[in-house]
């Protein structure tokens, strides 16, 4: 049974209505190059991916809205109203209350429902399923509240509960990409304006993702703490957001700040000039350029910004010793979860019984491997009767 029948099934079973209900999908996403550069108001390069969350739903006339996580089992019921409690205990119920908190306080009007929600993106793995849940829970209400908004205020509504209801002070390319995804494209994405480009994936090539299994429980600490360590820096350069810091003005004024503020802001620093670099490998279809690129950002999120761990070091070590791979990193905020490689066609079942065969015995776990397609951002699926 496909995922999208589990989850009208399960609406079925729950819910029993005379109304069919619509289905709505957002998709999670793999960062191929611009990493911890999207709060520093840099630049960011994200596919969507074609695993999803699904939410089956329906209006109701009232403002309660119930929602069942069929993963995880697990239920959510609350009225719609402005000063909504955070659960403890109930990660999901949160990404639920927040968009909803998030969409209000943006002047939405929203009607309740009743919605199952469900989905195929692994959880904690670093490929952005929590943006993916805000995003389309978010969107199944606009659309069954017959409110408009654009897709651009749905990412930063998404972005505003994860930061201010969550308490993740994460940046904006998750949802961004989640919303605004293209098919077969990854996006380049000015996170200071929000203006991005489609830049088209060659066909010649597929990306791998590998689960490096790792999924650690402090990753919300550490990642809030690298925020304030880039906030520092820019301080110390007289600037709001190190996108302003010129690699020359680095070199001339970092001395003055902590050794490890200085390693922080020099990833940010090279990691967006690296992403301009990687985007016109792209349009120049120079996937050797972007394979290279992919490593140096590895190096400098490994030594630098200090989020990789021994078993994502590994995995790219793997990765890079198998011929027809062009290049691989850390994808996401790291401390583990995945891995992204770009690796030609021909090559991609070589990489693979290379990580089967060597992974478990290095490190001791089971890595997940996915090849994926780039896809399209939130949207409505069709249900054929
Ligand atoms: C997480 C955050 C993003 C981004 C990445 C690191 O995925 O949600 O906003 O900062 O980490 O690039």
């Amino acid at each position: 049974m496909t995922i999208i029948s589990q989850t009208l099934d399960a609406f079925d079973d729950i819910f029993p209505t005379d109304m069919a209900p619509r289905l709505f999908q957002a998709p999670g996403r793999v960062n191929l190059i611009g990493e911890h550069t999207d709060y520093n108001a840099g630049y960011v390069l994200p596919a969507a991916i074609d695993r999803q969350i699904f939410v089956a739903a329906t209006a109701r006339k009232d403002s309660r809205i119930n929602i069942y996580a069929h993963n995880f089992n697990q239920w959510d019921r609350f009225g719609i109203q402005n000063d909504l409690e955070k659960l403890s205990g109930n990660p999901c119920g949160n990404y639920f209350r927040g968009i909803v908190w998030a969409l209000l306080q943006q002047g939405s009007e929203l009607c309740g429902m009743d919605a199952v929600v469900s989905g195929n993106i692994p959880i904690g793995a670093g490929l952005s399923s929590s943006a993916a849940i805000e995003v389309a829970v978010g969107f199944t209400l606009l659309q069954l509240s017959g409110s408009e908004i654009s897709l651009k205020d749905l990412a930063l509504a998404a972005q505003k509960a994860e930061n201010d209801f969550v308490g993740m002070r994460c940046g904006i390319m998750d949802q961004y990409i989640a919303c605004l995804g293209q098919a077969d494209h990854a996006l380049l994405i000015d996170c200071r304006d929000l203006s991005y480009q489609n830049l088209p994936l060659p066909f010649e090539a597929s990306v791998v993702i590998v689960d490096s299994g790792v999924h650690r429980g402090l990753m919300d600490m550490e990642y809030n703490s690298r925020r304030e360590d880039c906030e520092k820096a820019a301080r110390h350069f007289g600037v709001s957001v190190l996108r302003d810091v010129s690699m020359e003005a680095f070199r001339e004024r970092a001395h003055a700040i902590s050794a490890v503020v200085q390693r922080r802001a020099h990833h940010v620093i090279s990691e967006n000039n690296r992403t301009l670099a990687a985007a016109d490998a792209l349009r120049a279809r120079d996937l050797s350029a972007f394979g290279e690129l992919m490593i140096a950002s590895h190096a400098s999120l490994r030594d630098d910004f200090e989020v990789s761990c021994p078993e994502l070091d590994r995995l790219v070590e793997m990765a890079l010793d198998v011929e027809g791979v062009y290049g691989a990193r850390l994808t996401g905020a790291g401390f583990g979860g995945c891995m992204v490689a770009l690796v030609k066609k021909e090559a991609v079942d070589d990489l693979t019984e290379t990580i089967e065969t060597n992974y478990g015995s290095v490190a001791g776990r089971q890595a997940s491997i996915y090849i994926c397609r780039a896809s399209a951002g939130v949207s409505e699926i069709e249900i054929e009767n």
